[in-house]
């Protein structure tokens, strides 16, 4: 509860400054019924539900009356709805933050005395615990339930999850299930295609390799994951990625569906769980949705910064009590359409930032986050594709905290803080990464809308 203390420092500076009412026309008479119940529904209740992910529920009256104050709180200096990126520097599908007046109203219905208001409570949008998109064709269960061990402390782990089909097939759609909730914090999923006649058993091997992040030649060997002549299958990235409340990745029809070997497997490089104050167990699944046929443009991706296709300088190495600012530059050879972006640090990260800059010297936004948060790893998808022309310079620059201020500094006192190349990824150590997935430019692209069509969904 550091950040209680923190909260009400910064509403004490917000009550000094508070910005004129009148400004955001606000009503007599604010309640609960008319302005504020549509206002949470929609930007809390989908994490602050029944199995939402987030520590308790916000969707009745009582729910929202009985904690007004520390809601106040936390949406006056922007700590919640969760949502580090700029929204001013660029936008995204499905991003959630209140406006100013938004906020203003949640402030004057607390100071108003939180009134209910006449008539009904209006409905909360529905949230089905499994699937958000009907029945799936197919569900991939991890192996075994995996250990949460109860000491409060972040964990990050890779876990395979292999299956065999009857025939290879096309997937349009994979949606990640959390089995523990509250402990499942964000995922990124990968799929591995099998050569048929070169992996006697996919079964075989560790199912999870704890406290590391991404993957490594030893991790590789742990989890079984070459055939059995010692080659490499094919790996297709960034498949499915989850965070509590965020839709997965559904590009429109023909666009970024994969092919899936009869043999396969998912790898999830990232799974993050959150702290634990005693042992815990979780066995999450993935609903898999088929499509009629091989998808017209396969998506791509690059991997900016470490272990990537870019450099990142200077080398990331950060001295106890120091700030130090990274950067990677990678030039794009052929003109592109970025569909989704994810930057990725860990701890002691504070900001990043990444832009690219075209040969005729204009620059184009990519993402801003001012206020780095490691729980809150969005993959961020654009609300059109987004053209980028050959021969442009993708920025990225990123600021590391290693002094004791940071309060996600694991150490203390701070301890040097590395990257470390080739070898397994601990928690504590830092990486710098901004990962892309693109497709080939078309022509009209930057027509195309990203946003999910809501006929997609079964309610
Ligand atoms: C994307 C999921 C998500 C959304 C959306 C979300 N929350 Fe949260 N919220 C969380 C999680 C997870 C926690 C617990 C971890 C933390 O405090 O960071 C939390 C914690 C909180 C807390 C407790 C803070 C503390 O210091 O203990 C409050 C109050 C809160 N949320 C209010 C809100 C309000 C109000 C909204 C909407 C305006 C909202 N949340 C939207 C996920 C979410």
């Amino acid at each position: 509860m550091k950040y209680s203390v923190w909260i009400l420092l910064t509403a004490l500076l917000a009550s000094c400054a508070q910005p004129e009412r009148q400004e955001f026309n606000l009503p007599d008479k604010v309640t609960f019924n008319e302005h504020v119940a549509p206002i949470i529904h929609q930007n809390c209740s989908p994490c602050h539900r029944p199995n939402g992910g987030a520590p308790f529920q916000m969707i009745t009256y009582r729910d929202v009356a009985k904690r007004a104050k520390m809601i106040r709180d936390v949406t006056a200096d922007r700590y919640m709805p969760p949502w580090p990126a700029d929204p001013h520097y660029q936008s995204f599908v499905g991003e959630r933050f209140l406006s100013d007046r938004q906020i203003a109203l949640l402030a004057k219905w607390v100071k108003d005395g939180r009134e209910e208001g006449d008539g009904t409570t209006p409905e909360p949008p529905e949230f089905p615990d499994g699937s958000m998109f009907g029945k799936p064709d197919l569900v991939v269960r991890f192996q075994d339930s995996i250990l949460i061990k109860g000491n409060n402390l972040d964990k990050f782990m890779v876990i395979k999850a292999p299956f065999e089909l009857s025939k290879d097939t096309f997937i349009r759609l994979i949606e990640f299930v959390p089995g523990n909730r509250e402990l499942v914090h964000h995922m990124n999923g990968h799929l591995i295609n099998y050569d048929y006649d070169r992996k006697s058993d996919v079964f075989e091997g560790n199912h999870v390799v704890t406290d590391v992040d991404g993957s490594t030649m030893e991790t590789y060997q742990l989890l079984s994951i070459a055939h059995n002549d010692g080659t490499f299958p094919t790996l297709t990235p960034s498949v499915s990625n989850y965070l509590p409340g965020v839709l997965p990745a559904i590009y429109p029809e023909g666009i970024g569906n994969y092919k899936v070997n009869r043999k396969a497997a998912f790898l999830l490089k990232n799974m993050h769980y959150g702290p634990s104050p005693t042992d815990a167990y979780d066995r999450s699944y993935f609903n898999v949705f088929y499509s009629d046929g091989p998808p017209k443009r396969p998506t791509k991706e690059w991997l900016l910064g470490t272990l990537g296709i870019s450099e990142v300088t200077p080398t990331l190495v950060v001295p106890p009590n120091e700030v130090m600012r990274v950067e990677t530059n990678f030039t794009v050879p052929q003109d592109v359409s970025l569909l989704t972006i994810n930057p990725h640090m860990h701890l002691i990260g504070r900001s990043f930032k990444a832009w690219a800059v075209t040969p005729t010297g204009d620059t184009i936004p990519l993402i801003s986050i001012p206020k780095w948060d490691f729980r809150w790893q969005y993959f961020y998808t654009f609300r059109n594709m987004l053209k980028i022309p050959k021969g442009s310079v993708i920025h990225a620059e990123g600021v590391y905290d290693n002094s004791n201020g940071n309060p996600n500094n694991p150490f203390d006192p701070p301890k040097t803080v590395v990257e470390p190349v080739n070898r397994d990824m601990k928690t504590t150590d830092e990486m710098f990464q901004f990962i892309i997935t693109y497709l080939p430019y078309q022509a009209g692209d930057e027509n195309i809308r990203l946003e999910p069509d809501s006929s997609l969904f079964k309610h």
